[in-house]
C-alpha cells in the first residue's frame, strides 16, 4: 500500500466500532512501530450522527452519515465494517471495492450470504477483504485455517462460535438464572447481535460455521447450507438430566468430512459432551475451535468471541495485515476464498450418524418400556443408557434413553412412532451425543 499515511474510514460505531476507534486512538505508535506507517481515522460513517459525536470516543468532526464520504473518498484507503447485517451494506461493500477500498469486515451475516459474489468483486478490483472478526471474536481461527494449517486437510471442525449462547448456557447451568435472565446480560454486555434471534436461533453460529467450513475443506458453503437448532428451544429438564448422565451441554457447530467421500456433514445444534472433554471446559462468552487436521492432529483455538476489545483485536489485526501487504498478498495470491471453489456436496442430515438422547414423557404404566424398546429395536437401534426416575403408578415420568451411533432418520423415525404410543405425551426430545474424535 502506498504512501506513510493510511486512510481509514470505518462503518458502525457500536460495541465493535467503538473498540476499533479506541485501539487505534491508543496504540498507533505501536502500530506505526510494527508495518511503518501511520494509521488515521479519517471518518465514521453512522445513521445517528448525533449519538457518535457526543460519544467522545472520535473527533465529532469524522462523523458523517453520507456514504459516499467513505465509499468513494480519495482520502480513504481502507474501509472497517463494523455495522452488520446483510441490506445496505451489501451494496455499500460493493461501491467500496470497485471504488479501490481494501475492506475489513466483522459481519458474517454479510460473508455467509454474499461472501463468493464480494470476494469475485474484491479480485477484480485488485484489493483485497479481510474477516478474521466475523469468527470467533478476538481468536485468530480464521488465521489458523488460512495459514497456520495449510499444510493439512482438514476432517472435521467442532466449535462452540456463538459467546450469547454459550453465555446463556453457562448462566443457566451454573448460577441458575433464567434463559431470559442470561440472554438480557448477554445484550448488556453487548455480545449479542442486534436482533438477538439470529444468536438463540443457531443462525449466527451456523454463518461462522459456513464461513470456517468454507475456508477449512476448500468448498463453497453458505449459511442457508447450515441445518441450525438453537438454544431457544432447549428445556432446562433436559439440562440436568443430561448432567445426571455425565453430560454438559453445548451449542457445537460441526462440520465433517464424511470419511472416504466427497460429502460434508454440516450443522448447529444443542449437544450433549462428556464433562472431561476440553470443550466442555469453554464458559461464559468464551468460544472455542476444535480443528482435526490429518497432519496436526487435533488442535484447540480458544478465546473471548464476542465484545468490544477481544472483536476490536481481531479487526485491526486484520487492518495492519492490509497495511502491512501480508494480507493482500495472501488473499490474491492464495485460492482459498470460495469465489475460487465449487459448491460442497452437504450429507442429507437424515442419513449422518451419532449417538443420541432421546426423552420421552410417559405415563407411569406396565409395558411401556418394553414397547419403547420395541419400537427403537425394530429400527436397529442399540441403547447405551436408560435413566427413569422413582415415580407413583400414573403418573407422568420422564424416560430418558442414549443410544449406540446410529443413523438420524431412524432415529426420528423411531421417535415419531413413539410419539403415537398411548402412554406417551407430546413428541420425544432428541438431543446429538457427541463423541469427539481422538
Ligand atoms: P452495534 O449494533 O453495537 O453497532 C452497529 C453500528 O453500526 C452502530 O454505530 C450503527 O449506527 C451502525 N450502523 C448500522 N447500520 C448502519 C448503516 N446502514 N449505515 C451506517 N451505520 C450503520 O453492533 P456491533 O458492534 O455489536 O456489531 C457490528 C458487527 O460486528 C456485526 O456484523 C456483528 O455481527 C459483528 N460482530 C459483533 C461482535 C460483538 O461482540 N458485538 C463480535 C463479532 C462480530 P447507529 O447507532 O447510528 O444506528
Ligand atoms: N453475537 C455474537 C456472539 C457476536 O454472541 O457470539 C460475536 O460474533
Amino acid at each position: 500500500m502506498a504512501g506513510d499515511v493510511i486512510g481509514v474510514g470505518m462503518i458502525g460505531l457500536g460495541t465493535v466500532g467503538s473498540g476499533v476507534a479506541e485501539l487505534l486512538r491508543d496504540q498507533g505508535d505501536l502500530y506505526a512501530q510494527r508495518t511503518g506507517k501511520r494509521i488515521e481515522l479519517r471518518r465514521v460513517l453512522v445513521r445517528d450522527v448525533e449519538k457518535a459525536k457526543a460519544s467522545g470516543l472520535v473527533d465529532p468532526a469524522i462523523v458523517t452519515d453520507d456514504q459516499e464520504q467513505i465509499i468513494s473518498a480519495k482520502d480513504i484507503d481502507v474501509v472497517i465494517e463494523v455495522a452488520g447485517g446483510v441490506e445496505p451494506i451489501d451494496s455499500l461493500m460493493q461501491f467500496a471495492l470497485e471504488h479501490g477500498k481494501h475492506v475489513v469486515t466483522a459481519n458474517k451475516s454479510l460473508l455467509a450470504a454474499k461472501g463468493p459474489e464480494l470476494f469475485a468483486v474484491a479480485r477484480d478490483h485488485g484489493v483485497s477483504i479481510a474477516f478474521e472478526a466475523s469468527c470467533g471474536g478476538g481468536i485468530p481461527c480464521v488465521t489458523a485455517m488460512t495459514t497456520g494449517l495449510m499444510a493439512n486437510r482438514i476432517d472435521a471442525l467442532f466449535g462452540i462460535l456463538n459467546g450469547t449462547c454459550n453465555y446463556i448456557l453457562t448462566e443457566m447451568t451454573g448460577s441458575g438464572k433464567t434463559y431470559a435472565q442470561a440472554l438480557a446480560e448477554a445484550q448488556e454486555a453487548g455480545f449479542a447481535e442486534a436482533d438477538p434471534a439470529l444468536d438463540v436461533s443457531g443462525q449466527d453460529a451456523a454463518q461462522k460455521l459456513a464461513i470456517l467450513a468454507s475456508l477449512a475443506f476448500g468448498v463453497r458453503i453458505t449459511g442457508d447450507d447450515v441445518h441450525a437448532i438453537g438454544v431457544d428451544g432447549l428445556d432446562l429438564e433436559d439440562i440436568t438430566l443430561g448432567d445426571e448422565m455425565g453430560y454438559d451441554i453445548k451449542l457445537l457447530a460441526i462440520a465433517e468430512r464424511w470419511p472416504g467421500s466427497k460429502w460434508v456433514n454440516i450443522g448447529v445444534q444443542p449437544c450433549f459432551i462428556k464433562k472431561d472433554e476440553l470443550l466442555a471446559q469453554v464458559a461464559g462468552p468464551y468460544n472455542a475451535l476444535s480443528v482435526h487436521g490429518h497432519a496436526a492432529g487435533h488442535t484447540l483455538y480458544y478465546g473471548q468471541g464476542a465484545g468490544q476489545l477481544p472483536t476490536a483485536s481481531a479487526v485491526v489485526s486484520d487492518l495492519l495485515g492490509i497495511v502491512s501487504g501480508s494480507a493482500s498478498a495472501a488473499f490474491s495470491n492464495m485460492r482459498l476464498t470460495p469465489d475460487l471453489t465449487q459448491p460442497a456436496h452437504i450429507l442429507d442430515r437424515r442419513d449422518t450418524e451419532s449417538a443420541y438422547y432421546l426423552r420421552m414423557q410417559t405415563l407411569d404404566v406396565p409395558g411401556v418400556m418394553a414397547e419403547v424398546t420395541s419400537i427403537l429395536g425394530d429400527k436397529g437401534i442399540s441403547l447405551s443408557q436408560v435413566l427413569q426416575h422413582e415415580s407413583k403408578a400414573g403418573e407422568v415420568v420422564s424416560l430418558v434413553v442414549t443410544t449406540h451411533l446410529t443413523r438420524l432418520g431412524d432415529v426420528e423415525d423411531a421417535a415419531e412412532e413413539i410419539a403415537g404410543l398411548e402412554p406417551i405425551q407430546g413428541e420425544p426430545v432428541i438431543i446429538r451425543v457427541i463423541e469427539m474424535p481422538a
